[in-house]
């Protein structure tokens, strides 16, 4: 019988409410889909929240929104992140969400990595996304934490996002994560 991996849970996530795409139609989220993603992972496993925000908001309009993450992307820009960060040394398992910006995650996600040690910890990734999937995200993250575990990451569309339940369950449970 496979048991559940041991240590406490910490849910880090970056998500962003407003307008963005979701089935090729713009609609305004008032939570962000990885938003809701964690929350569903917070109940499942009883880990705790933090959520990635960074000083300078980015804008409501989703094009606008675009046009400043791939400028940061191009020019290997580190938003500022806002408030206080979570005590990592408490936490052995660190499931990190993201939507997916660019083929990757967004560089407030690479801005809390480069700050944190890793080694020695298990990173569970997943995203949100409207066809990429996880892009290179897994593969960025191991290039970051070459100390860590990185698990596979878990992609949930968009529009699959409210109905997330089951398939979030089945793989917390094959990953011995609850
Ligand atoms: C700046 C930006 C870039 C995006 N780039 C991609 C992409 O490369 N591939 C993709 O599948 N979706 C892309 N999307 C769509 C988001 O990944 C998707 O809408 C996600 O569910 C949003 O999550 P959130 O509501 O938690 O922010 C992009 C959205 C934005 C705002």
């Amino acid at each position: 019988m496979p048991h559940r991996i041991p240590g406490e849970r910490l849910i880090a996530f970056f998500s962003r409410r407003g307008n963005n795409y979701v089935n090729g139609t713009i609609v305004h989220l008032s939570r962000g889909n990885t938003e809701i993603i964690a929350e569903k992972l917070q109940h499942l496993t009883g880990g705790e929240l933090f959520r990635l925000e960074t000083v300078n908001p980015y804008p409501e309009d989703y094009r606008k929104t675009t046009e400043a993450a791939r400028r940061e992307l191009q020019q290997h820009i580190r938003p500022e992140l806002k408030g206080k960060m979570p005590d990592m040394e408490q936490f052995r398992l660190i499931f990190l969400g993201f939507p997916n910006w660019w083929g990757t995650m967004p560089m407030a996600v690479q801005a809390f990595m480069e700050r944190h040690d890793f080694s020695g910890k298990i990173i569970a990734p997943f995203c949100t996304h409207e066809g990429s999937g996880m892009g290179h995200s897994e593969h960025d993250i191991r290039m970051l934490c070459p100390g860590a575990e990185v698990l596979p990451g878990l992609a949930i569309r968009g529009g699959s996002v409210p109905g997330a339940d089951g398939e979030l369950t089945r793989r917390l449970h094959r990953l011995n994560l609850c």
